[in-house]
């Protein structure tokens, strides 16, 4: 017996990680009388949020997450309390479980954070997740190290599932955006042998990545590119960009700019490639995506995008021919789209 090598199905991992958000998101939409209001009436995202005081946009991820839990549903554009929710979690339903949930609103640290970000749309101030490191533009490289190694525990699997997809057989060059420890462009560079790669994010991630490049042997292969995506020029020629789990960490308007920077740097005719879990275009789950936008909610100024979302960006920005499949990567989707020429 011994450890085994990796698969491209990590699922069962992120079955367990993403367990964190199930109890949080209920004892949240208790405490701000979801349940009572939606089980009282059908009501629309907007006129929920003014009746809870709340951020509209954060009740939206946390709505999807109930839903995908079988506790809310949306009908006709409406959002209502399921038969389930209406017999345990309304406060005047005679198995209401409020009582016995309520001690987890002590015990449980993502109560009171996923609480405020419903208030204020915003991660709490005082929450540390590194992120806000790199929304500065720069890094202390300790920390780039810690964020390094935690991105590529997550990334390992759906990298090599990327990497196998037949697109990118045809492909001589790509460029791997935001790219933390170098995992997606490690993985183009072993599965495809004549593909040049770059690797491109902030100087002191570019570090971290450079050192695994070196120690996989590819450094003849792959580029190190330290550029800020935001405030500096992108490098020229390479036949496509890729970003895996970037657009994610980023508002719409903050995304319309990052496809706008790829526009202009890729040759006519070349194509974008996002790697992300994909909301069902209704926005009411799969709850692998639900719960990874309440991390996003929490962490981030992002969250889990939809195909029609990501289509409105990048057509936005110019592109052509959006469309998505299952990467293979465990729960990842591959959106893409070219530049038209
Ligand atoms: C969620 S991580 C994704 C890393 C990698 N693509 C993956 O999926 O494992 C987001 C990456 O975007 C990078 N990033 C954030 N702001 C950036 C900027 N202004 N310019 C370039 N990269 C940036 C971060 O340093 C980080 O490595």
């Amino acid at each position: 017996m011994g450890p085994l090598p990796p698969s491209t199905d990590d699922r069962a991992m992120w079955d367990v990680w993403q367990s964190q958000f199930t109890l949080p998101a209920v004892t949240v939409a208790d405490e701000l009388g979801l349940f009572e209001r939606l089980g009282d009436a059908a009501m629309d995202g907007g006129a929920l949020a003014r009746e809870l005081a709340v951020d509209e946009r954060a009740l939206g991820l946390l709505l999807a997450a109930l839903a995908a839990q079988d506790l809310v549903e949306k009908r006709g554009g409406l959002w209502a309390a399921s038969a389930s929710a209406r017999t345990w979690l309304h406060p005047r339903a005679e198995g209401y479980w409020g009582p016995f949930l309520y001690r987890f609103r002590e015990t449980i640290p993502l109560h009171a954070v996923l609480l405020a970000c419903m208030k204020t749309g915003k991660r709490p101030e005082t929450r540390y997740t590194g992120v806000a490191e790199w929304e500065k533009g720069a890094m202390d490289p300790e920390i780039a190290r810690q964020i390094a190694n935690f991105m590529h525990a997550h990334s390992l699997a759906p990298a090599a599932a990327v990497a196998a997809q037949p697109d990118f057989a045809a492909i001589g060059s790509v460029l791997d955006v935001g790219c933390g420890s170098g995992v997606y462009g490690m993985a183009m560079a072993q599965a495809h042998p004549a593909m040049q790669v770059g690797l491109m994010d902030l100087a002191e991630m570019v570090a971290e990545a450079g050192k695994r490049v070196a120690a996989a042997g590819l450094a003849d292969r792959i580029d190190l590119i330290a550029c800020n995506m935001f405030t500096q020029d992108w490098p020229q020629g390479y036949q496509a960009h890729f970003f895996a789990n970037v657009f994610h960490d980023w508002s719409e308007e903050t995304n319309a700019l990052i496809a706008a920077k790829s526009f202009a740097a890729l040759p006519p005719g070349g194509r974008i490639f996002l790697s992300e879990i994909l909301m069902d275009d209704a926005l009411d789950g799969p709850w692998q995506a639900a719960s990874f936008s309440l991390m996003m909610l929490t962490g981030t100024l992002g969250k889990q995008y939809s195909l029609p979302e990501f289509a409105a960006i990048l057509e936005g920005a110019g592109f052509e021919d959006v469309r998505a499949c299952r990467s293979g990567g465990g729960y990842y989707s591959l959106v893409s789209a070219k530049k038209p020429g």
